[in-house]
């Protein structure tokens, strides 16, 4: 059963090199408009490393909660293009905040945050008291440049949010943190979305689009109806930032209008781990959430692997 627990920071990371349509269009044989029409996306940020993008939004997510970093018992890092195989890209993060507790990274490609997230309810669930999920990817490393299915789409970028136990009733009772959530995969698609040791990434786009807005309707639906609760009481839906296609086909399925739905892809492109708290992030600092709000995150990625995350805001 999970504990009365709140987000008390988050944080986010760019690198400094901005990708526009423009750009591409330049060196590829794509279009401005090609690229908008069917994915959404008009600039993304390219460059940096997982660990360096990582530290910055863990740092940013720390400072706003005000909290020593020694005081961490648990840093998760959802990513799956690290730099080094070994160590963790987590571990890094931990040694330049100076967190204290364990380091571990989840490999989820772009579902990953969610079971990232799930995985450290779990620990605060158990007796943590403050655990620090980051999700980080540099999509540039392992996409093909030249490949214009791919390279118009992934990009870089790292999100945090700072997880703490509080006082209060459980979820269960209608307390703050974790309500539902749902896990999922299906190893049956694993060859619709790859990357082999050294590259670069391959991808059915048109495979994987459909299974998307399956998978996020039907893992959205799982994680409500484990609540007993609708998509009529959720206040913000946080879902993958893959395709603007995907995120519209798949709220009006689920019958949920763009008011309550969180968006950044226009800016960001595809960051596989990092999107769904990114998104989160940049609604939060719009102010899109009250206490008491309840909050639907929702992510499917390679694998085929989907997740659902249910929780009820703190402020
Ligand atoms: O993060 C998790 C996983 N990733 C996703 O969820 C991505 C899922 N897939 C998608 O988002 C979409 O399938 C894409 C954006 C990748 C492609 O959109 P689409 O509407 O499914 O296009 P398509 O693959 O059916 O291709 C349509 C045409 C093709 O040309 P022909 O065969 O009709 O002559 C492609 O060769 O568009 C062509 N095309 C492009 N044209 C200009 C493919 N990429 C490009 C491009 N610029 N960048």
């Amino acid at each position: 059963m999970s504990v009365a627990s709140a987000i008390v920071g988050w944080g986010t990371a760019l690198p400094d090199t901005v990708v526009t349509n423009a750009d591409l269009q330049a060196r590829l044989d794509t279009s401005d408009e090609w690229i908008v029409e069917r994915s959404g996306i008009r600039r993304r940020h390219i460059g940096s490393s997982v660990a360096d993008l990582a530290t910055e939004a863990a740092r940013a997510a720390l400072a706003r909660h005000g909290v020593p970093a020694s005081s961490i018992d648990l840093t998760i890092v959802a990513t799956s293009t690290a730099e080094d195989v070994i160590p963790p890209a987590a571990s890094v993060v931990q040694h330049r905040l100076g967190a204290g507790g364990g380091a571990v990274d989840v490999n989820g490609a772009c579902a990953g945050f969610v079971p990232a997230l799930v995985a450290a309810y779990g620990a605060l669930a158990l007796d943590a008291q403050r655990v620090l999920v980051v999700g980080a990817d540099c999509m540039s490393r392992i996409v093909d440049p030249d490949d214009r299915s791919t390279a118009v789409l992934f990009a870089d970028g790292a999100a945090a949010v700072l997880l703490q136990r509080t006082a209060g009733p459980a979820p269960a009772e209608g307390g703050p943190g974790l309500v539902s959530y749902d896990l999922g995969s299906d190893g049956d698609a694993h060859d619709l979305l790859y990357c082999r040791q050294g590259g670069p990434m391959v991808m059915n786009g048109r495979q994987v689009f459909r299974r998307a807005v399956r998978m996020t309707v039907d893992s959205a639906t799982a994680a409500l109806e484990r609540a007993k609760l609708t998509i009529d009481d959720v206040a913000l839906f946080v879902p993958h930032q893959a395709n603007l296609r995907i995120i519209e086909a798949a709220g009006a399925r689920l019958g949920i209008g763009p008011d309550r739905v969180a968006v950044v892809i226009a800016e960001t492109g595809n960051t596989s781990a990092a999107s769904v708290p990114l998104a989160l992030a940049a609604a939060l600092d719009a102010g899109r959430l009250r206490h008491g709000d309840l909050l639907l995150m929702t992510a499917v990625g390679a694998g085929m692997s989907w997740g659902s995350a249910l929780v009820r805001w703190a402020s």
